[in-house]
């Protein structure tokens, strides 16, 4: 009987050893992942901004970089990125960036909830940001 619960035992620390082994192993095969809370979404290049585009990338970084990230780049666990394939002109028009701002989005691509409508903003004010944001998706190769 003892040797039976001797057997039991030293099973069951076999089992927690290679649980504890697996555990430690686990997080790093994971660092190849670059993801990082807080950290951009997707790499951007930012080409030099004029004109409109310059404008908008001022209100950009006043209204919406504090979740959209720096040059829309996304922000894990917060926001998702503006130069992406999902975002481009056929799939989300300039429209939809009127929309976003004036009346938040519910959360329907991402699962980072909804965004909230940003107040203070005039429609010129989202146009000149759209200017921006379709010039970092050119400059990247979106469209
Ligand atoms: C408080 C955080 C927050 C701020 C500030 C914010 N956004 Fe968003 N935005 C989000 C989230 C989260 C989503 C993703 C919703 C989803 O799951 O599709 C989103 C989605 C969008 C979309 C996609 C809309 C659609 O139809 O799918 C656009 C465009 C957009 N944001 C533009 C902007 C612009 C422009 C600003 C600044 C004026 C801004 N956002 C500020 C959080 C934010």
């Amino acid at each position: 009987m003892k040797q039976k619960y001797t057997v039991l035992a030293g099973s069951a620390f076999a089992a927690l050893i290679l649980v504890a082994f697996w555990q430690t192993r686990s997080p790093e095969s994971e660092t190849t992942i670059e993801a990082v809370a807080g950290g951009p979404i997707v790499a951007v290049q930012s080409p030099l901004m004029e004109g409109n585009a310059a404008i908008g990338k001022g209100i950009f970084d006043n209204a919406c970089a504090s979740c959209h990230g720096e040059n829309a780049a996304g922000t894990n666990g917060l926001a998702p990125p503006l130069v992406h394939k999902i975002y481009e002109p056929s799939h989300h028009a300039d429209e939809a960036f009127q929309r976003a701002a004036s009346l938040g989005v519910k959360s329907h691509h991402w699962p980072f909830g909804d965004m909230p409508p940003v107040q203070g903003l005039t429609r010129g004010d989202v146009t000149m940001v759209v200017a921006y944001i379709r010039t970092l998706q050119r400059a990247n190769g979106i469209h």
